[in-house]
């Protein structure tokens, strides 16, 4: 399963890289709106080149369109760059013909599976079906996703299953074992993934008993 960052920040993506975690990036207007020190078209620019995977970036425009200027224009920004598109009538149209151009399309705002069916069908490459906002309103977001996984393995669909809207580590454990292709996880649920009590009470214990044999914490060898 691949993890992707669901930032805008150059920063939070930088350190993810060195730690070795991150296969891609998604953007979102909101996630835009909060690095608006910077131009935005720096910060893509950034983003596409740091991160060593594919980087959704996302049109604002709703009709079909204003959807294709936008999306041929971050197609151009880099061999990266993937086009996310809302998951609209006008969107599964764009969908359609970005494939047809083989340019790749996250299909965004997913929160059934009937809508992930459809975008698979207009040629999507990934769907984002967004679970925690589903939690939100106290639904089981992680129910669609198996959906997805079951209507996806019925019909040997490719298109990927990238699951959104990420709040804990249980969200990404569940993905993983529903077969998920890819999880897209803010930066603060990255940082918990790798923690357990136990990890951390267990290396206190080495690093004691080391020193009962090199006080100094020397490693001889
Ligand atoms: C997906 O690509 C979106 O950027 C994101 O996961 C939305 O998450 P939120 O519900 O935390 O805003």
């Amino acid at each position: 399963m691949k993890l992707f960052l669901d930032t805008a920040n150059v920063e939070e993506i930088r350190q993810g890289v060195q730690w070795g975690l991150v296969d891609g990036v998604t953007t979102n207007p909101s996630l835009a709106a909060k690095e608006k020190g910077t131009g935005f078209e720096t910060i893509v620019k950034q983003i596409l080149k740091e991160t060593p995977g594919p980087v959704s970036i996302e049109v604002v425009a709703t009709d079909y369109e204003g959807m294709m200027e936008q999306a041929l224009r971050i197609s151009r920004l880099g061999d990266n760059a993937v086009v996310k598109i809302p998951m609209t009538l006008e969107g599964l149209r764009a969908t359609k013909t970005l494939k047809s151009k083989g340019i790749a399309v996250n299909c965004t705002l997913i929160f059934n599976p009937v809508q992930a069916l459809l975008a698979a069908k207009s040629g999507a490459e990934y769907v984002s079906p967004f679970v925690g906002r589903l939690d939100d309103i106290g639904e089981d977001g992680m129910s669609i996703i198996e959906q997805i996984k079951t209507i996806f393995t019925n019909y040997d669909i490719e298109t990927k299953i990238l699951v959104a809207s990420i709040r804990n580590p249980l969200h990404v454990l569940r993905s993983a074992i529903m077969g998920a292709d890819v999880v897209t996880i803010p930066f603060d649920v990255l940082k918990k993934l790798p923690s357990h009590p136990k990890t951390d009470e267990g290396l206190v214990r080495f690093l004691s008993d080391w020193k009962k044999i090199f006080p100094d914490g020397r490693f001889p060898l």
